[in-house]
């Protein structure tokens, strides 16, 4: 099941990816969490320590091995460098697993039964010149070559705003939970959501986070019921989360009653939502042609349209 966490910036997009990673880890699932967003925070966010995080290669620097595995044998892609972040898998293509050793794997740290992956940031070479998206790129590939099931959790801590529609990231997800906080403008963020994904396969909910009393509940619930998408559960206003971002990581046997309450009611919810993903490799295909005809084929040199393999079959490839 692939979850993006979005949302307005600091509505609480990392902090909720990192705990309900945690709390999928804590419960036996298979768990991964990657960090798509510039301000690569995720890690940090989840007590992760400094020295332990410097153990993960950030996945831009390693995607020539992640290209090379992806690839396979599939003929359609002449060059590892050929591949672009929506270039779909075909006949002969390796997907990523939970139970196989990949490139992903070897770049994320283990910790609390999670795997932590972080796509990477803007080197210093790169600013003024490249838009990050060509360093979440990287995640967009991996999500688009990944065979995961229901009972296994693949999270992304993405960008802030609407920014995944500037990519094909948005159309990776089976649900893309919105954190939404009690306020006027952390909202418009949803209502932009609610826009941009409406042509689209997305399944959007909402997740109120900083609640602090009754009546922010009923403004969330009336304003997300405004828009048409159901507020899944909301996280209080939580001092084990403060603590944690004032560096006293508190152990999860400290963490409030009602935030536990809030993970696991998104666990049952989120991991039960109807997934689709065979419309979801119809739309890589489509944005993939996009990509090709706006910059791909000229930056490559090469006519990427033909990497659609007609006889990649996404019902075996990736279940119903
Ligand atoms: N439920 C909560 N209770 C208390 N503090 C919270 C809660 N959720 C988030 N915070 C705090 O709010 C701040 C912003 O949270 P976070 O970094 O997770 O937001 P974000 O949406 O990922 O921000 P950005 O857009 O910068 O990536 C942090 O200091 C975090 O500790
Ligand atoms: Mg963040």
């Amino acid at each position: 099941m692939r979850i993006a966490f979005v949302g307005k910036g600091g509505s609480g997009k990392t902090t909720l990816a990192a705990r309900f990673a945690r709390w999928c880890g804590d419960q036996g699932m298979p768990t991964v969490a990657m960090d798509a967003d510039i301000n690569q925070h995720l890690l940090h966010a989840a007590g992760i320590p400094e020295t332990r995080q410097r153990q993960t290669i950030p996945l831009a620097d390693h995607a020539h091995a992640i290209k090379t595995f992806l690839r396979g044998t599939n003929p359609r892609i002449a060059a590892v460098d050929d591949m672009i972040k929506t270039t779909p898998p075909g006949t002969g293509s390796q997907l990523l697993t939970f139970q196989t050793q990949n490139p992903l794997w070897d770049a994320a740290i283990l910790e609390n039964g999670v795997h932590w992956a972080l796509a990477g940031d803007l080197h210093p070479d790169d600013v003024g010149v490249k838009c990050y998206h060509a360093v979440n790129g990287i995640v967009e590939l991996l999500l688009g070559h990944f065979h995961d099931t229901r009972n296994e959790a693949v999270i992304v801590d993405m960008t802030a705003g609407a920014d995944a529609f500037a990519s094909g990231l948005f159309g990776r997800f089976d649900v893309t939970a919105v954190v939404v906080e009690p306020t006027e403008a952390s909202l418009s963020v949803l209502r932009q959501y609610v826009a941009y994904a409406h042509d689209y396969p997305v399944t959007l909910v909402a997740i109120g986070n900083k609640v602090s009393d009754a009546d922010d509940l009923t403004f969330l619930q009336a304003q997300t019921t405004a828009q048409g998408i159901p507020l899944l559960t909301h996280v209080p206003f939580a001092r084990s989360i403060k603590s944690a971002s004032q560096g006293h990581v508190l152990p999860k046997e400290s963490w409030e009653p009602e935030l536990c309450q809030a993970l696991e009611t998104m666990r049952q919810h989120l991991l039960t939502i109807p997934r689709n993903p065979v419309t979801l490799y119809s739309l890589a295909c489509e944005l993939h042609r996009k990509n090709a005809a706006r910059w791909a084929n000229a930056s490559t040199g090469t006519t990427l349209e033909s990497q659609i393999d007609p006889h990649f079959d996404p019902v075996a490839a990736f279940g119903a």
